[in-house]
């Protein structure tokens, strides 16, 4: 059965669109239905109805999440939905060189939604820009577990 997944893009500069984008060719085979959506624009209700989303968002200023996050990211701890029927992943798009902040963008958003009442699903992918590795190929490699888990914890089978 295929899940139906939102990925929101939280992006600066496009690298975490692109990881999103490829993220939806990897899964586009039957396995998830895939819908890309960036975050500009949108609030809350963005998680209204449930279901299973991937939070893609790298980190900027004092660790802050990118401009286009930042009405979502506020709109959800200044309302605090009930998000009981919300899973989650967190891919943090971020750079070791800011030791202090590492994927605290991707962080924030794995908090406030951990305070609505949403369950994350696995562990927070974190890419580390100054490492070398292409972050689209890091995704590409973890979301297969990632969606294994979700299909476990959904109870859905193949
Ligand atoms: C001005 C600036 C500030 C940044 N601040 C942080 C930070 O505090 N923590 C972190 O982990 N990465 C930080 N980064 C790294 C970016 O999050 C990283 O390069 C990411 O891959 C950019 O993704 P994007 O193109 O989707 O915005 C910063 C990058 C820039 C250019």
């Amino acid at each position: 059965m295929a899940l139906d997944l939102t990925i929101l893009v939280g992006t600066m500069t496009g690298t975490a669109q692109l990881v999103a984008q490829a993220l939806e060719l990897a899964l586009d085979d039957g396995d998830a239905r895939v819908t890309v959506r960036p975050m500009d624009g949108l609030a809350a209700d963005a998680f209204a109805g449930g279901g299973l989303f991937l939070i893609c968002t790298s980190t900027y200023g004092q660790g802050d999440v990118p401009d286009n996050a930042k009405q979502l990211y506020e709109s959800l701890q200044n309302e605090r939905p009930d998000l009981a029927d919300v899973r989650y992943g967190v891919i943090a798009l971020g750079d070791r060189t800011y030791a202090d902040t590492f994927c605290n963008g991707g962080r924030r958003f794995d908090a406030a939604l951990a305070a609505c009442g949403a369950r994350r699903i696995g562990e927070i992918l974190c890419h580390d820009a100054s490492a070398g590795t292409m972050p689209e190929e890091v995704a590409e490699a973890w979301v297969g577990g990632w969606i294994a888990l979700a299909r476990e914890q959904l109870q859905l089978t193949a």
